[in-house]
């Protein structure tokens, strides 16, 4: 179905860039070259852990193999912390560092563009960059990023989002230049991942195509790039989750997590997005299930602030939408999203996260003066989002 694109409320779009990347099995064996060739002889190695797989031995090999030496900085947090952002900044300037590797999800990929504003800040504290920057002098050190989650997309975006420990709050970071200097997306490092990582990553990587497609940004590379990440994922998610060594899933799942970067580095996220960065934020919440639990109350919510998109949403997600109204259709597609939160056995809530009644004011503030709720299709307040997070209770 046509959208109608002229739109009169952000009349001027703005479109990121995003880093070379090689994507598919193997890629990370292209890890020492890729360093070499962006000028890393010493990489700090940053990472969550990723323990009990051997991802990083096995690229810390591929590293050395190549000449590249390399310092481990493996202190990462889900929802990286502003001290580890400036700990591994120490382990840079003592192991004379000349450029970063991260290897993980979003995590590993955020802390290592945070570090890299740090130094090209000459040590300045990470929370005085929170919101939209445009440095004169651009961040520059070079930066591989090597994603082992089906959900990040970090390593083509230019933000990035730190925990401000003091106020418990996630900041969003937007620094053009930041972005990684080439990315390696490698579906071999994915199969690793549990089932329930597996759901909630993947989820992840839905809402960043399904946000960034109905966002009131109405950037159309994002739409095209988002749709069609929804469509992969809806026909390829729940085989990964099932069977983690199902290569063909695995290898889709790897594409749609890059389309769904793709999308929300022009196209924004919206109230999922600003609901998970308060609750990983106050609460520590984990990113993907945070977007997993908020997903079918706000979209039953939104949908009919845009019919057509969600329309076409539905008949991405499989639905023969033939003899339906567009309203129909629409509903059909939050009615999708549902079966699929079901399928993937998402069960768990906010209250087990730690919301209550009385927090539940502050999550709702944070929330809404979040970036990303300005990008929501349907309008919001403070009201809406503490009735959408009681949802999720
Ligand atoms: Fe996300």
């Amino acid at each position: 179905m046509a959208i109608n694109i002229v739109s009169d409320e952000f009349p001027l779009k703005v479109f990121h860039a995003t880093p070379r990347a090689t994507v598919g099995w193997g890629a990370y064996q292209m890890a020492g070259v890729e360093a070499k060739r962006i000028g890393i002889e010493h990489a700090l190695l940053v990472t969550t852990g990723l323990k009990g797989t051997g991802i990083i031995d096995e690229i810390k090999g591929v590293l050395n193999h190549a000449g590249v030496e390399v310092t481990i900085f493996d202190k990462v947090t889900s929802n990286p912390k502003d001290y580890e952002v400036h700990d591994a900044y120490k382990v840079y300037k003592e192991a004379k560092c000349d450029g970063f590797v991260s290897v993980g999800g979003g995590s590993a990929h955020d802390c290592a563009k945070a570090v890299r504003i740090v130094e090209t800040k000459g040590g300045q504290s990470i929370r005085d960059f929170n919101g939209v920057n445009d440095f004169e002098v651009p961040v520059n050190i070079p930066h591989l990023a090597i994603t082992t989650t089906c959900g990040t997309g970090s390593e083509t975006t230019y933000a990035c989002v730190i925990t401000d420990t003091d106020k418990k709050f996630k900041m969003l970071i937007f620094e053009p230049s930041a972005y990684a200097t080439r990315a390696l997306v490698d579906p071999a490092l994915m199969r690793s991942l549990p089932p329930k990582l597996t759901a909630f990553t993947g989820i992840d990587a839905l809402v960043h195509c399904l946000e960034a497609y109905t966002s009131r940004l109405n950037v159309v590379t994002s739409w095209a790039i988002g749709l069609y990440g929804i469509e992969i994922i809806s026909k390829n998610l729940r085989d990964a989750f099932a069977n983690g060594n199902n290569a063909k899933a695995r290898e889709a799942m790897a594409w749609a997590q890059y389309c769904g970067g793709h999308a929300i580095n022009s196209g924004a996220a919206c109230v999922v997005h600003s609901i998970a960065h308060s609750l990983g934020g106050l609460l520590d919440g984990p990113h993907g299930l945070c977007n997993s639990i908020a997903l079918v109350p706000s979209q039953r919510f939104n949908y009919i602030a845009s019919p057509e998109k969600f329309a076409n949403v539905a008949r991405a997600m499989g639905v023969d939408t033939t003899g339906m109204t567009t309203i129909q259709a629409a509903e059909r597609a939050v009615d999708e999203l549902e079966k699929l939160i079901k399928d993937l056995e998402v069960t768990e809530t906010f209250s087990e996260l730690g919301l209550q009644e009385d927090n539940i004011d502050q999550v709702a503030e944070y929330a809404f003066r979040d970036f990303c709720t300005m990008a929501n299709p349907r309008d919001l307040n403070r009201e809406i989002i503490k009735d959408l997070l009681r949802q999720c209770m």
